[in-house]
């Protein structure tokens, strides 16, 4: 009797050893930056749709940061809510501004702990919108000192990375004038070049009282239907001085995360957001799916697509499960 002829895939699954060995794709903690909220006054307040994310008081900063150590999480990104709001969004530039004094605390506390901060006016003025606001306009040219201003202002408070992520034209050539001329040469940009208009961002917004009071932001950020125009966008900020890119939001995106990791020598960066983050935890608190698996898969996919850097709420709880399975996955 003949045998038919066929591979025989599941001969390298059986075994969790040679699974391991013959792994592709490996989410190692090194990569995760976690965001953080940094708020005035005491203490720490819980987000209604972000269950597990915190405003933080600059002393509950300095206690997390300790935590992350522990963990090996070794970068995070600053968001900050200001005392007040104003047209010029003062306090996103004011020496004592929130995360000024947040990059400071941190410094303090752990040198060696990467500080990205997030560089934008939305939630320090009070029509919520990324750049200056004159009408119904957001106007662009007038808002790239402010921009600026306030990257140079987080570079000289201590912060070791400036993420702008308000999507003016612009932003990364004024951006890097701004910190050359104050002698940051050194400081590198992350940009959040590929910033789609998202409704992913919802519970973001309310942890960073940063909703529009009008409109929405659909004429500075991209249309979701859009990947051509990301090529644009990222020839652009790379021409402008920007050293690493970012696609945000990340899983609806893997395609995007993929074209740029083809097209591009720079790292990479996924910012898995805040209603990405939602859904998951709303279904595992349902009992509706296995948290922490859900988890692992999406970072793996991820990384899979070609995001170098990943940015998560989950960056915490990654570090957690990768420090059980002594950094490697079942
Ligand atoms: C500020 C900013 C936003 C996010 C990061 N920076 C909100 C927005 O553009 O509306 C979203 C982050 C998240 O949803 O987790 N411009």
């Amino acid at each position: 009797m003949r045998m038919i002829d066929f591979d025989r895939h599941r001969r390298l699954r059986n075994h969790q050893g040679i699974r391991a060995m013959v792994r592709e794709t490996r989410v190692n903690t090194d990569q995760l930056m976690l965001p953080l909220f940094v708020k005035h006054g005491e203490g720490r307040d819980a987000l209604d749709a972000m269950p597990g994310v915190e405003h933080l008081s600059i002393d509950a900063l300095r206690r997390e940061i300790h935590e992350l150590s522990e963990l090996g999480v070794r970068s995070v990104l600053l968001f900050g809510l200001p005392k007040t709001k104003d047209d010029l969004s003062s306090e996103a530039y004011a020496e004592e501004g929130i995360v000024q004094q947040g990059i400071r605390a941190i410094k303090e506390e752990n040198k060696d702990i990467v500080v990205a901060t997030d560089v934008c006016l939305c939630a320090y003025n009070p029509a919520g919108h990324c750049g200056i606001v004159r009408g119904e306009e957001i106007v662009n040219d007038e808002s790239l000192s402010l921009l600026a201003k306030t990257a140079r202002s987080h570079a000289q408070a201590g912060a070791d990375l400036i993420a702008p992520s308000d999507m003016m034209d612009g932003r990364i050539a004024a951006i890097r004038e701004a910190l050359d001329q104050a002698s940051y040469q050194n400081t590198p940009i992350l940009s959040y070049s590929v910033k789609y208009a998202s409704a992913f961002y919802g519970p973001f917004r309310e942890a960073a009282h940063s909703a529009p009071s009008f409109g929405d932001r659909r004429s500075y950020q991209m249309d979701p239907a859009n990947v051509r125009e990301a090529f644009r966008e990222a020839e652009s900020d790379l021409a402008e001085g920007a050293d690493m890119l970012m696609v945000k939001p990340a899983m609806p995106y893997l395609d995007v995360v993929r074209a740029l990791k083809e097209q591009y020598d720079v790292p990479l960066a996924a910012y898995h957001v805040s209603g990405e983050y939602a859904m998951i935890k709303a279904a595992a608190q349902r009992g509706w799916v296995d948290e922490e698996a859900i988890v692992m898969e999406t970072m793996t996919s991820l990384t899979r697509a070609g995001a170098d850097i990943l940015i998560t709420y989950f960056s915490k709880d990654v570090a957690r499960i990768l420090q059980r399975d002594h950094g490697n996955r079942r």
